[in-house]
């Protein structure tokens, strides 16, 4: 009895194992891509917040185009590089003040202009295997967590820039990163 108990264990897992695995093979990359998206925080950054019931949440009608242009700044707080706070963000999440200067939440829509129309699949998988601007000019700042999309299997990487391509472009110019003072 125990044993065709242990059989109907393996045989629950194989049956789930494969049932899982068809279903990663019959995505799309263009599902693939929305589901990668969706569950690597993509968003907390790249779409702006609205405030809702329970404070800011993603402001879907701006999905990923980034940050906001008409949201003017002050200049940020003069942090101490040694003080127990050395980052601070807008409520939005899509403006970071840090050691490296003040950096902007990129536009991932398809608009031609303001957002990643001209890019290649070959840019964008360069610009997130090696951390720098369209796969080959400056550093790509924080937090950026390029080092962790890295990681991803080049399938996973295209999934996500084939998803990228069918969101609608948003027209918003995301200003350049801000150097830190005193290195201008
Ligand atoms: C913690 C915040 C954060 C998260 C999470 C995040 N990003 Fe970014 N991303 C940024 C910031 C800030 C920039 C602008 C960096 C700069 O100007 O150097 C950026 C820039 C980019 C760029 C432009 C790079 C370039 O060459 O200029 C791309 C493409 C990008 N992110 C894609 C993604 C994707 C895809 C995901 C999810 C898998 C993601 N980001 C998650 C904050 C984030």
């Amino acid at each position: 009895m125990r044993i065709r108990a242990a059989c109907l264990d393996v045989l629950r897992l194989s049956v789930l194992a494969i049932t899982s695995a068809f279903i990663v093979a019959c995505q799309s990359p263009v599902e693939r891509g929305k589901y990668l998206v969706a569950i690597t925080g993509c968003n907390d950054c790249h779409t702006t917040k609205k405030i809702g019931p329970n404070g800011p949440e993603p402001d879907m009608s701006k999905l990923l185009a980034g940050y906001p242009e008409d949201f003017k700044l002050p200049a940020p707080p003069n942090l101490q590089p040694a003080a127990p706070w050395g980052i601070v963000t807008t409520p939005t999440l899509t403006a970071w003040s840090g050691p490296w200067g003040v950096s902007f939440a990129a536009n991932l829509t398809p608009d031609q202009n303001t957002g990643l129309g001209i890019w290649t699949e070959e840019m964008f998988v360069n610009a997130m295997r090696k951390g720098k601007h369209m796969g080959i000019s400056r550093p790509i700042l924080p937090p950026m967590p390029w080092q962790d999309i890295a990681a991803m299997s080049d399938a996973d990487l295209k999934a996500i820039f084939a998803y990228l391509r069918t969101i609608p472009p948003i027209v918003n110019h995301v200003p350049d990163p801000i150097p830190p003072t005193g290195s201008e």
